[in-house]
């Protein structure tokens, strides 16, 4: 069975709905660089082993990074899950995890990466907007996308309402990519991804329209 990780910042809403699919995998650790998040709590409310490793604590990237590869090592990890997490990772830890680490990302990648996606969408005036789970390589939300959740932007959406609805389409595609990893349905490999035997030429694409 895959040994999963979770890696968070923040609310944790992402990894409850991970917890709530009851993955053929299972999540053995939730990582926190903020001791203050709710996602600690939603873990240990599920029994989920917890760390906190405080990035202010470490003189650079790459100290703080080594924490969290041991810590990853000791669960004796396979997938490491973002979800939620807000910090960059440096190049050395990215690398020992490639093909192992996935993120979710508020916005169709390759639009709008980095921070404000629902407020960039808006002042753009986009008729589409979405989420996209994808691999995490050393350049920001550009690893390969593997799924893509797609809305309409409706006239009366503001900023608050396109993060519900963002949020709500990132609960019902990252546990399915998750599940897919788990059961071999989605495959790394060196030659590259493999989704149900096939290569995969282009997201897999979820649509609330
Ligand atoms: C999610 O919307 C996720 O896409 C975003 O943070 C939110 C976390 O919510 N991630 C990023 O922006 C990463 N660049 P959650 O804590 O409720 O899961």
């Amino acid at each position: 069975m895959i040994k999963i990780a979770v890696l968070v910042s923040g609310s944790g809403s992402n990894l409850q709905a991970l917890i709530d699919a009851n993955l053929s995998g299972q999540i053995v650790g939730v990582i926190s660089n903020k001791p203050e998040a709710y996602a600690l709590q939603r873990a240990q409310r599920a029994g989920i082993a917890t760390a906190v490793i405080e990035h202010k604590q470490y003189p650079n990237r790459e100290s703080f990074d080594a924490v969290m590869h041991q810590q990853l090592l000791d669960w004796d990890v396979d997938l490491v899950i973002l979800a939620g997490f807000m910090r960059i990772l440096s190049a050395g830890f990215v690398q020992s995890w490639q093909g192992k680490m996935i993120n979710i990302h508020p916005s169709l990648l390759p639009h709008y990466k980095g921070m404000h996606t629902h407020q960039r969408v808006l002042r753009t005036g986009d008729a589409y907007h979405g989420c996209t789970v994808h691999y995490v390589t050393a350049e920001l939300d550009a690893g390969q996308a593997l799924a893509q959740g797609l809305l309409r932007v409706a006239t009366h959406d503001n900023e608050s309402s396109l993060a519900e609805r963002v949020h709500a389409l990132e609960h019902l595609i990252y546990p399915q990519v998750a599940e897919w990893i788990c059961n071999g349905t989605l495959v790394h490999t060196p030659q590259g991804v493999l989704y149900r035997g096939q290569p995969l030429t282009e997201p897999v694409q979820f649509a609330k329209l």
